[in-house]
Protein backbone atom coordinates (compact mmCIF):
# COMPACT_ATOMS: atom_id res chain seq x y z
CA UNK A 1 0.00 0.00 0.00
CA UNK A 2 1.42 3.07 -1.10
CA UNK A 3 1.46 6.39 1.41
CA UNK A 4 0.63 9.50 0.52
CA UNK A 5 4.27 10.51 1.35
CA UNK A 6 5.18 8.37 -1.94
CA UNK A 7 3.09 10.68 -4.06
CA UNK A 8 4.59 14.03 -2.36
CA UNK A 9 8.12 12.77 -3.47
CA UNK A 10 6.63 11.36 -6.31
CA UNK A 11 5.28 14.81 -7.30
CA UNK A 12 7.89 16.94 -6.04
CA UNK A 13 10.32 14.91 -8.36
CA UNK A 14 8.32 15.39 -11.30
CA UNK A 15 7.78 19.11 -10.95
CA UNK A 16 11.39 20.00 -10.13
CA UNK A 17 12.47 18.10 -13.43
CA UNK A 18 9.88 19.82 -15.29
CA UNK A 19 9.90 23.85 -16.61
CA UNK A 20 6.78 24.80 -14.69
CA UNK A 21 6.89 28.38 -13.28
CA UNK A 22 5.45 29.58 -10.14
CA UNK A 23 4.28 32.77 -9.12
CA UNK A 24 0.40 32.03 -9.26
CA UNK A 25 0.05 31.34 -5.28
CA UNK A 26 3.04 29.21 -4.66
CA UNK A 27 6.34 29.83 -4.99
CA UNK A 28 8.15 26.48 -4.87
CA UNK A 29 7.40 22.85 -6.08
CA UNK A 30 7.13 22.04 -1.84
CA UNK A 31 4.36 24.66 -1.57
CA UNK A 32 2.35 23.58 -4.84
CA UNK A 33 2.32 19.64 -4.06
CA UNK A 34 0.97 20.63 -0.54
CA UNK A 35 -1.55 22.86 -1.76
CA UNK A 36 -2.15 19.96 -4.57
CA UNK A 37 -2.47 17.00 -1.97
CA UNK A 38 -3.90 18.89 0.50
CA UNK A 39 -7.22 20.14 -1.67
CA UNK A 40 -7.84 17.01 -3.68
CA UNK A 41 -7.71 14.71 -0.53
CA UNK A 42 -9.14 17.69 1.44
CA UNK A 43 -6.73 17.64 4.50
CA UNK A 44 -6.76 19.80 7.37
CA UNK A 45 -4.12 22.58 6.83
CA UNK A 46 -3.19 23.12 9.90
CA UNK A 47 -2.53 19.44 10.30
CA UNK A 48 1.32 18.05 11.47
CA UNK A 49 2.53 17.16 7.86
CA UNK A 50 4.38 14.23 9.02
CA UNK A 51 1.25 12.58 10.32
CA UNK A 52 -1.09 13.33 7.36
CA UNK A 53 2.28 12.45 4.76
CA UNK A 54 2.05 8.87 6.90
CA UNK A 55 -1.60 8.17 5.96
CA UNK A 56 -2.24 5.27 2.80
CA UNK A 57 -3.30 6.74 -0.11
CA UNK A 58 -5.78 4.74 -2.48
CA UNK A 59 -4.46 4.03 -6.16
CA UNK A 60 -8.05 6.29 -6.73
CA UNK A 61 -6.53 8.87 -5.00
CA UNK A 62 -3.16 8.72 -6.67
CA UNK A 63 -4.73 8.23 -10.31
CA UNK A 64 -6.96 11.48 -9.20
CA UNK A 65 -3.56 13.44 -8.28
CA UNK A 66 -1.42 12.10 -10.92
CA UNK A 67 -3.75 13.71 -13.53
CA UNK A 68 -3.82 16.97 -11.95
CA UNK A 69 -0.32 17.19 -11.79
CA UNK A 70 -0.20 15.98 -14.94
CA UNK A 71 -2.17 18.62 -16.57
CA UNK A 72 -0.07 21.47 -14.54
CA UNK A 73 3.21 19.83 -15.79
CA UNK A 74 2.13 18.82 -19.91
CA UNK A 75 -0.25 21.56 -20.01
CA UNK A 76 1.08 24.35 -17.71
CA UNK A 77 -2.11 25.42 -16.22
CA UNK A 78 -1.61 27.31 -13.03
CA UNK A 79 -2.65 25.18 -10.33
CA UNK A 80 -5.67 27.99 -8.78
CA UNK A 81 -7.23 26.78 -12.63
CA UNK A 82 -7.59 22.92 -11.77
CA UNK A 83 -8.34 23.34 -8.69
CA UNK A 84 -10.79 25.86 -9.35
CA UNK A 85 -9.99 27.71 -6.09
CA UNK A 86 -7.01 30.99 -5.06
CA UNK A 87 -6.10 32.41 -1.36
CA UNK A 88 -5.96 35.81 -0.55
CA UNK A 89 -5.33 37.11 3.09
CA UNK A 90 -7.19 33.60 4.46
CA UNK A 91 -9.88 33.76 1.94
CA UNK A 92 -11.09 31.30 -0.34
CA UNK A 93 -11.99 32.50 -3.58
CA UNK A 94 -13.61 30.66 -6.62
CA UNK A 95 -11.13 30.77 -9.68
CA UNK A 96 -11.71 30.17 -13.78
CA UNK A 97 -9.90 30.88 -16.81
CA UNK A 98 -11.81 33.72 -17.23
CA UNK A 99 -10.14 36.33 -14.20
CA UNK A 100 -6.85 36.51 -13.20
CA UNK A 101 -5.54 33.90 -10.02
CA UNK A 102 -5.29 36.37 -7.60
CA UNK A 103 -2.36 37.70 -6.17
CA UNK A 104 -2.37 41.31 -5.93
CA UNK A 105 -0.09 42.81 -2.99
CA UNK A 106 -3.51 45.31 -2.64
CA UNK A 107 -4.86 42.83 -0.14
CA UNK A 108 -2.16 43.47 2.68
CA UNK A 109 -3.27 47.35 2.52
CA UNK A 110 -6.95 46.15 2.45
CA UNK A 111 -6.08 43.84 5.12
CA UNK A 112 -4.64 47.14 7.00
CA UNK A 113 -7.22 49.06 6.27
CA UNK A 114 -4.75 51.65 4.72
CA UNK A 115 -3.56 52.68 7.44
CA UNK A 116 -2.01 55.49 7.88
CA UNK A 117 -3.67 56.72 4.51
CA UNK A 118 -7.22 57.29 5.42
CA UNK A 119 -9.32 57.42 8.64
CA UNK A 120 -11.34 53.78 8.64
CA UNK A 121 -13.97 55.20 10.05
CA UNK A 122 -14.25 57.92 6.64
CA UNK A 123 -14.64 55.11 4.67
CA UNK A 124 -18.37 54.52 3.89
CA UNK A 125 -17.79 53.74 -0.19
CA UNK A 126 -14.96 51.98 -2.12
CA UNK A 127 -14.52 51.53 -5.35
CA UNK A 128 -12.73 48.33 -7.08
CA UNK A 129 -11.88 48.89 -10.69
CA UNK A 130 -10.53 46.04 -12.97
CA UNK A 131 -12.23 43.79 -9.79
CA UNK A 132 -12.13 40.42 -12.23
CA UNK A 133 -12.71 37.70 -9.71
CA UNK A 134 -14.10 40.42 -7.06
CA UNK A 135 -11.21 39.46 -4.80
CA UNK A 136 -10.46 43.01 -3.45
CA UNK A 137 -13.84 43.74 -3.64
CA UNK A 138 -14.48 41.41 -1.28
CA UNK A 139 -11.52 41.96 0.97
CA UNK A 140 -12.39 45.15 1.16
CA UNK A 141 -15.72 44.63 1.89
CA UNK A 142 -14.38 42.46 5.01
CA UNK A 143 -12.03 45.14 6.30
CA UNK A 144 -14.70 47.84 5.91
CA UNK A 145 -17.97 46.02 7.10
CA UNK A 146 -19.91 49.41 7.41
CA UNK A 147 -18.93 51.00 3.92
CA UNK A 148 -20.37 49.90 0.49
CA UNK A 149 -18.38 48.35 -1.92
CA UNK A 150 -18.37 48.54 -6.26
CA UNK A 151 -16.41 46.56 -8.20
CA UNK A 152 -16.01 47.34 -11.78
CA UNK A 153 -15.19 45.01 -15.06
CA UNK A 154 -15.46 45.34 -18.47
CA UNK A 155 -15.49 41.70 -18.96
CA UNK A 156 -18.88 40.06 -18.67
CA UNK A 157 -16.98 36.73 -17.66
CA UNK A 158 -15.20 37.96 -15.00
CA UNK A 159 -18.04 39.48 -13.63
CA UNK A 160 -19.69 36.25 -13.81
CA UNK A 161 -16.96 34.87 -11.84
CA UNK A 162 -17.38 37.56 -9.35
CA UNK A 163 -20.94 37.08 -8.90
CA UNK A 164 -19.72 34.25 -7.66
CA UNK A 165 -17.48 34.85 -5.35
CA UNK A 166 -20.01 37.41 -3.86
CA UNK A 167 -22.44 35.08 -3.32
CA UNK A 168 -20.30 32.16 -1.69
CA UNK A 169 -18.86 35.40 0.40
CA UNK A 170 -22.38 36.32 1.26
CA UNK A 171 -21.86 39.81 0.45
CA UNK A 172 -24.76 40.87 -1.61
CA UNK A 173 -25.68 43.52 0.67
CA UNK A 174 -22.31 44.99 0.96
CA UNK A 175 -20.59 44.25 -2.88
CA UNK A 176 -22.31 45.17 -5.63
CA UNK A 177 -20.67 44.94 -9.19
CA UNK A 178 -20.83 46.75 -12.82
CA UNK A 179 -20.00 46.59 -15.72
CA UNK A 180 -17.78 49.39 -16.82
CA UNK A 181 -15.14 49.99 -19.21
CA UNK A 182 -12.81 52.02 -16.50
CA UNK A 183 -15.34 54.99 -15.09
CA UNK A 184 -17.60 55.08 -18.35
CA UNK A 185 -20.40 53.35 -17.05
CA UNK A 186 -20.33 54.24 -13.30
CA UNK A 187 -22.03 57.18 -13.21
CA UNK A 188 -21.28 60.29 -10.85
CA UNK A 189 -20.91 58.10 -7.64
CA UNK A 190 -17.82 59.40 -5.70
CA UNK A 191 -15.79 57.09 -3.46
CA UNK A 192 -13.36 57.53 -0.24
CA UNK A 193 -11.07 54.90 -1.20
CA UNK A 194 -10.72 53.52 -5.01
CA UNK A 195 -8.34 50.34 -5.94
CA UNK A 196 -7.25 48.69 -8.59
CA UNK A 197 -5.30 46.43 -10.41
CA UNK A 198 -5.77 47.08 -13.99
CA UNK A 199 -4.08 45.37 -17.09
CA UNK A 200 -1.15 46.77 -16.99
CA UNK A 201 1.84 44.66 -19.04
CA UNK A 202 3.83 46.55 -21.62
CA UNK A 203 3.90 44.29 -25.45
CA UNK A 204 7.77 43.37 -24.71
CA UNK A 205 7.08 41.64 -21.36
CA UNK A 206 3.84 40.19 -22.54
CA UNK A 207 5.85 37.99 -25.14
CA UNK A 208 8.56 37.06 -23.28
CA UNK A 209 5.95 35.82 -20.07
CA UNK A 210 6.20 31.91 -19.09
CA UNK A 211 3.38 29.34 -20.52
CA UNK A 212 1.43 29.64 -17.35
CA UNK A 213 0.30 33.40 -17.85
CA UNK A 214 -1.21 32.16 -21.24
CA UNK A 215 -3.98 30.61 -19.58
CA UNK A 216 -4.97 33.84 -17.62
CA UNK A 217 -7.26 35.88 -19.94
CA UNK A 218 -5.20 38.18 -21.95
CA UNK A 219 -7.83 41.66 -21.14
CA UNK A 220 -6.72 40.73 -17.51
CA UNK A 221 -2.90 41.39 -18.22
CA UNK A 222 -1.87 43.47 -21.32
CA UNK A 223 -2.69 47.15 -21.43
CA UNK A 224 -0.61 48.48 -25.13
CA UNK A 225 2.82 49.00 -26.01
CA UNK A 226 3.86 50.83 -22.91
CA UNK A 227 1.47 48.75 -20.22
CA UNK A 228 -0.46 52.54 -19.49
CA UNK A 229 -3.48 52.03 -21.44
CA UNK A 230 -6.02 51.39 -18.63
CA UNK A 231 -3.96 53.37 -16.16
CA UNK A 232 -3.80 56.74 -17.95
CA UNK A 233 -7.62 56.55 -18.20
CA UNK A 234 -7.75 56.14 -14.68
CA UNK A 235 -5.68 58.76 -13.92
CA UNK A 236 -7.76 60.89 -16.28
CA UNK A 237 -10.64 60.49 -14.44
CA UNK A 238 -10.01 59.45 -10.70
CA UNK A 239 -10.47 62.67 -9.29
CA UNK A 240 -14.29 63.28 -10.33
CA UNK A 241 -14.37 60.19 -8.44
CA UNK A 242 -13.49 60.95 -5.67
CA UNK A 243 -14.76 62.12 -2.13
CA UNK A 244 -12.24 65.08 -0.33
CA UNK A 245 -9.65 63.31 1.68
CA UNK A 246 -10.38 60.54 -0.73
CA UNK A 247 -7.44 58.09 -2.21
CA UNK A 248 -6.75 56.29 -5.27
CA UNK A 249 -4.06 52.99 -4.97
CA UNK A 250 -3.33 51.62 -7.93
CA UNK A 251 -0.99 48.46 -8.65
CA UNK A 252 1.06 49.23 -12.11
CA UNK A 253 3.96 46.37 -11.49
CA UNK A 254 6.74 46.54 -13.88
CA UNK A 255 5.22 49.75 -15.51
CA UNK A 256 6.60 52.15 -12.56
CA UNK A 257 9.22 53.72 -14.45
CA UNK A 258 7.29 54.36 -18.02
CA UNK A 259 4.75 55.99 -15.15
CA UNK A 260 7.19 58.10 -13.56
CA UNK A 261 8.28 59.30 -17.00
CA UNK A 262 4.60 59.85 -18.14
CA UNK A 263 3.60 62.05 -15.34
CA UNK A 264 6.41 63.04 -13.80
CA UNK A 265 4.54 66.00 -12.46
CA UNK A 266 2.08 64.21 -10.30
CA UNK A 267 3.40 63.08 -6.63
CA UNK A 268 3.57 58.86 -7.25
CA UNK A 269 4.23 57.53 -3.14
CA UNK A 270 5.51 54.03 -3.81
CA UNK A 271 4.08 51.58 -0.83
CA UNK A 272 6.05 49.19 0.53
CA UNK A 273 4.83 45.46 1.84
CA UNK A 274 5.52 43.50 4.23
CA UNK A 275 4.39 40.20 2.21
CA UNK A 276 6.65 41.23 -0.88
CA UNK A 277 5.45 42.99 -4.02
CA UNK A 278 5.97 46.66 -5.36
CA UNK A 279 4.75 49.04 -8.24
CA UNK A 280 1.62 49.92 -6.11
CA UNK A 281 1.13 53.40 -6.27
CA UNK A 282 -0.84 56.27 -4.00
CA UNK A 283 -2.22 59.28 -5.12
CA UNK A 284 -4.54 61.49 -2.97
CA UNK A 285 -7.71 63.33 -3.89
CA UNK A 286 -5.63 67.10 -3.66
CA UNK A 287 -2.45 65.67 -5.70
CA UNK A 288 -4.87 64.59 -8.77
C1 LIG B 1 -5.09 42.31 -13.57
S1 LIG B 1 -6.81 41.83 -13.61
C2 LIG B 1 -7.22 42.18 -11.93
C3 LIG B 1 -8.29 41.34 -11.31
C4 LIG B 1 -8.44 41.51 -9.80
N1 LIG B 1 -8.67 42.88 -9.42
C5 LIG B 1 -7.26 40.95 -9.07
O1 LIG B 1 -6.51 41.71 -8.44
O2 LIG B 1 -7.07 39.73 -9.09
C6 LIG B 1 -7.46 43.16 -14.53
C7 LIG B 1 -8.95 43.16 -14.81
O3 LIG B 1 -9.24 44.34 -15.57
C8 LIG B 1 -10.28 44.06 -16.48
N2 LIG B 1 -10.25 45.08 -17.55
C9 LIG B 1 -9.47 45.09 -18.66
N3 LIG B 1 -9.72 46.20 -19.39
C10 LIG B 1 -10.67 46.90 -18.70
C11 LIG B 1 -11.34 48.14 -18.94
N4 LIG B 1 -11.09 48.87 -20.03
N5 LIG B 1 -12.25 48.56 -18.02
C12 LIG B 1 -12.52 47.80 -16.93
N6 LIG B 1 -11.93 46.61 -16.66
C13 LIG B 1 -11.01 46.19 -17.54
C14 LIG B 1 -10.00 42.65 -16.93
O4 LIG B 1 -11.17 42.04 -17.42
C15 LIG B 1 -9.48 42.00 -15.63
O5 LIG B 1 -10.52 41.35 -14.94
Amino acid sequence: MQKRIDFYTHALDQLNASEVYFGHGTECAEDEVWWLMASVLRLPIEGDFEVLMDAPLTEAEWHNLEQVLMQRIQKRIPLAYLLHEAYQNGYQFYVDERVLIPRSPIAELIQNQFQPWIREEAVTQILDLCTGSGCLAILAAYAFPEAQVVGSDLSADALEVAAKNVALHQMQRQVSLAQSNVFGSLGQGRYDIIVSNPPYVDAPDFESMPKEYQHEPSMALEAGADGLEIVRQILKEAKSHLTPGGILVVEVGNSASALEAAFPDLPFIWLDFERGGDGVFLLREADL
